[in-house]
């Protein structure tokens, strides 16, 4: 039988994208529908009630599409309050930030584990509890690493200049001597040559998009709400709050397939 809506995702741009792009690896005959609040980006510097304020404005609009799914795609939005979110769906709900932490206590042998992420999530103080409840012997190190998600929107996550403020941002990371560096904000997989390349090849990298992608799964599973049979037509619909073109051009490019997007105006700015 099976169940062919769609799932939903969404983030404050382009960064949710690296979770898509997972669920289309992994979940191949699954459809997505992705909102990104571009008309807000960043979410990272703003007040984690203002975040929880569109992100209640964003699941109400995605709650009126057919979906059976949602994934907070972004690790601000997620780190600003998931058990709130919860309170506003019946379906089932997944954020970003413990499919990380699981995946580190799995792969880190020295027991030192760095997350980076936005101002907002690495002050929020989410990934230390959480790490205080699934990880609780390993030691963490934190890294807001604010301007990455700007390169990323920008298109210049490769450029000498990215290089040289992942120099910097990650430094204090390097001394510590982490073995494990999760990447806590969708956006940062899109950097991670220039991540790995400043931490060096020791360092095991863990994108929280892979690990939410296979965490989407065994929860679709286990409810038993698997698409079955292979997508008919189209397998992703696009909306942004900001103008479409600018996010077309870059998802299309972060995809490697040319997307459209539909621009959906929200309430609040
Ligand atoms: N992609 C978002 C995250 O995972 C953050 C970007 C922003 O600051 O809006 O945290």
């Amino acid at each position: 039988m099976g169940d062919n809506k769609a799932i939903a995702l969404f983030d404050s741009g382009v960064g949710g994208l690296t979770v898509v792009k997972e669920i289309f690896n992994q979940l191949p005959a699954e459809k997505i529908i992705y909102f990104g609040d571009t008309a807000r980006f960043p979410y990272g510097p703003r007040p984690q009630k203002q975040v929880r304020g569109f992100v209640f404005e964003i699941m109400d609009f995605l709650q009126t599409q057919d979906i059976k799914t949602l994934i907070v795609a972004c690790n601000s939005a997620t780190a600003a309050g998931l058990e709130h979110y919860r309170e506003r769906t019946d379906l089932p709900l997944l954020g970003v930030i413990e499919p990380g932490i699981r995946a580190a206590l799995a792969r880190t042998r020295n027991g030192k584990v760095g997350v980076i992420g936005t101002q907002g999530t690495i002050e929020s103080g989410a990934y230390g509890a959480a790490f205080r409840r699934i990880a609780p012997d390993l030691k963490l190190y934190s890294q807001a690493c604010p301007l990455f998600v700007l390169l990323v929107e920008n298109d210049l996550a490769g450029t000498p200049e990215a290089r040289q403020v992942a120099r910097v941002y990650l430094s204090p990371l390097k001394d510590a001597g982490i073995d494990t560096l999760i990447l806590g904000c969708t956006h940062y997989p899109l950097m991670a040559d220039v991540i790995q390349g400043v931490m060096g090849p020791d360092v095991t990298l863990i994108s929280s998009a892979e690990e939410t992608a296979r965490e989407t799964r065994e929860v679709m599973e286990k409810k038993q709400i698997l698409n079955s049979s292979a997508v008919n037509g189209c397998r992703s619909r696009f909306f942004v709050s900001g103008p479409a073109g600018v996010f077309q051009e870059l998802a299309s490019k972060l995809l490697g397939e040319s997307i459209r997007a539909y621009q959906i105006i929200l309430n609040q700015q």
